[in-house]
């Protein structure tokens, strides 16, 4: 975002109070419970994390420490206690909530199916026990790769109660993206289904899987295939298996084994600055009491709630806000295969009234697509029931907030918007809808507990209004514990040592705090975009081009967009002559489907232009500032004089083509 547009949202007038009706309901009920909450956990750090641990879980072995840093960065919490996620989040509620619906899935045709808490369970242990069949043991790594349907939750959730470690790779990602997941992550196991089907569109996942596992030189025992659609799909003898014979004649007794509160839960990959994604890992006992806390403070969790999160499991907030948190609280909450606009663009508007939604999470994207797509569409539905909205992923524009507020919450509903990432494990930075008065565009105070704060390079909290990087000054039991086979990138990516001497989770934000203490995020300090609210390494996507066979060199940079937040721009030096205006659209919709083959559709830059070279110092750095303002169409102003080659800069602010 830029330095102008951070201006004027923090000249941000107008102030929404929760209503004293919501607050005298809310779980956190008014400014002073938050502050003592805030307080106590000032006061008593470990004192007051391990209070909450021990309200909110259940455990099989109590734990005796609450926090060891011993080894810092490196964190461990509860760490002689022993637990079992899917316990949490199933078991636990046999007893008194074995008869209420878990999930209630809606299919991308629009059919209803109702998963009561006894039937998720029961599908669970028996695919579980189909995990064991298949000598799967603890520690174990399975790749998901499958649609958005409650099978899904049953895969993670049956891997977490044997202590497999599952990673997802969202639906969308290509073959060779999933390729470098099984290998970075040397799973034993894909699990997956024959195609999704999405907006009416089949898309092939098992062909993908396919693909992806020839190409692998690490060696995946097992393949196992949901059949979505009934499509033919090539089966590998001794390898592939159905869903249906892997798992329908188990048996729906499967013990969840006790495990350490620092047993790995999951990985998820996600983009950084270089071209390789980062494999984060979350451990079971923090992970869970982070999204279980959030539920109950950020979502107001109540027994009768229908709450639906938008995200696919392919994300955190899908993880976090699907898969975990919503069942460990014993919510009800509605899973939806299909997208936004199919069969009409009312379909969000459709789904929160026929399910009498209460709770609805999702993309400020998402929201500004279906402005775009019918801004009165809202009103040809009862929203009613709705009493909280959230948002995820990106900043949100005021004007989309204040739709969002006036249009689909009938100006009734409190907005949360929730910062977090994949490293934080659930919302950082979010009102607590009961508490906190909400400023349209700013995602307001910390989570009690969480310590976050923006610093210079020296650590000091910068005044009010002044930007500068957005930290976490204490660890907190839901962060990433390292990443994946490279400890030291862990380290020296969330605790580098030239910021805060290291002391300090470092978010890779920038932001500002107003007088009033409230969170403005402004955008990420690394060469990371956030195209639709996910994330995309810049460097990931010019290797994917330069692994073309006509392209030399690529410098890919963001620029503002309307509805994606941010567009992916590639400036492109061919091997050979720059393209003419005739072969140009050709060569560009090439280059395009070559990087959705190299990473995946939402990697697919939105333009590309061509030079014959790049701007770059006369040490050889590529300036990408200065691709940055050509890309966003604007004038260069500051002096280039530094630069090896400036004549480049005109040739690249033309389009060809
Ligand atoms: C990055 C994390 C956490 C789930 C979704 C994305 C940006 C996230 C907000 C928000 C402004 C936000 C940040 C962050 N971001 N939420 N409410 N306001 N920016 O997860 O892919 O790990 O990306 O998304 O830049 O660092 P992710």
């Amino acid at each position: 975002m830029s330095d102008s547009k951070i201006e004027s949202i923090l000249h941000e007038e107008r102030r929404f109070e929760p209503s004293a009706a919501f607050t005298a309901n809310a779980n956190v009920s008014g400014m002073e419970q938050y502050r003592q909450l805030c307080q106590q956990a000032e006061e008593d750090w470990q004192g007051f994390w391990g209070d909450c641990a021990r309200r909110e879980m259940d455990w099989d072995k109590p734990f005796s420490t609450v926090y060891d840093g011993s080894d810092a960065p490196h964190h461990k919490w509860f760490n002689d206690g022993e637990l079992n996620i899917s316990a949490n989040c199933l078991d636990r509620h046999l007893s008194t909530r074995g008869d209420k619906t878990a999930i209630i899935f809606e299919d991308d045709a629009g059919t209803t199916e109702l998963w009561s808490y006894r039937q998720l369970h029961e599908a669970v242990c028996r695919f579980a026990n189909g995990l064991l069949a298949a000598g799967l043991q603890r520690g174990d790594r399975v790749i998901i790769y499958m649609p958005m349907r409650p099978q899904a939750v049953v895969a993670m959730q049956a891997c977490a109660r044997i202590g497999a470690v599952h990673s997802v790779v969202f639906g969308g990602f290509s073959a060779k993206s999933l390729e470098d997941r099984i290998q970075d992550a040397g799973a034993k196991m894909v699990i997956t289904a024959d195609e999704s089907v999405r907006g009416g569109k089949a898309i092939a996942l098992k062909a993908t899987v396919d693909a992806a596992l020839s190409a692998c030189s690490h060696q995946v025992q097992t393949v196992v295939v949901y059949q979505r659609s009934g499509a033919p799909v090539a089966m590998q003898e001794g390898r592939d298996v159905y869903w249906h014979d892997f798992s329908d004649h188990q048996s729906t007794d499967c013990p969840p084994v006790a495990l350490n509160a620092e047993a790995p839960l999951f990985i998820l990959y996600t983009s950084g600055s270089t071209g390789k994604p980062k494999g984060i890992l979350h451990t079971c006992g923090g992970y869970l009491l982070g999204s279980i806390l959030s539920m109950r403070w950020v979502f107001d969790y109540q027994e009768n709630d229908v709450y639906w999160c938008t995200a696919d499991v392919g994300w955190i907030t899908g993880h976090t806000y699907v898969c975990y948190g919503p069942l460990a609280v014993g919510a009800t909450q509605v899973i939806f295969e299909g997208i936004p606009t199919y069969p009409h663009a009312g379909r969000f508007w459709e789904i929160i009234a026929k399910h009498k939604v209460t709770t609805f999470y999702t993309a400020p994207t998402a929201i500004r697509s279906l402005i775009k797509a019918g801004a009165d569409l809202p009103k040809q539905h009862d929203l009613s029931s709705l009493r909280i909205l959230g948002t995820v992923g990106e900043p949100i524009n005021p004007e989309a907030w204040m739709w969002y507020h006036e249009v689909v919450g009938g100006r009734r509903c409190p907005i949360v918007d929730t910062w977090w990432q994949t490293e934080t494990g659930s919302n950082v930075i979010a009102p607590l809808p009961g508490a906190i008065t909400t400023k349209p565009g700013s995602c307001t105070l910390p989570l009690p507990g969480l310590f976050a704060a923006v610093v210079d390079e020296q650590g000091n909290d910068v005044g009010n209004g002044e930007g500068g990087y957005l930290v976490i000054k204490k660890p907190w039991p839901s962060q990433l514990r390292t990443i994946w086979g490279d400890d030291q990138r862990y380290c020296d990516t969330y605790y580098p040592a030239n910021i805060a001497g290291g002391r300090f989770y470092v978010a890779g934000d920038s932001a500002r705090c107003d007088e009033d203490g409230y969170f403005w995020i402004m955008g990420r300090i690394d060469d990371v975009l956030n195209v639709s609210g996910h994330r995309l390494g810049t460097m990931e996507i010019e290797s994917a081009l330069v692994a073309n066979p006509k392209i030399a060199e690529a410098a890919v940079v963001g620029r503002p967009d309307e509805l994606t937040g941010e567009a992916v721009v590639a400036f492109v030096v061919l091997k050979g002559e720059r393209p003419t205006a005739e072969n140009a659209t050709a060569l560009m919709t090439e280059l395009r489907d070559w990087v959705g083959k190299e990473i995946g559709a939402i990697a697919k830059p939105k333009e590309i232009r061509f030079g014959d070279n790049l701007p770059k110092t006369r040490s050889g750095k590529i300036m990408r500032r200065l691709l940055r303002i050509i890309a966003a169409g604007e004038e260069i102003t500051q002096d280039v004089s530094t630069l090896e080659n400036p004549a480049i800069l005109e040739q690249l602010k033309e389009k060809i083509g």
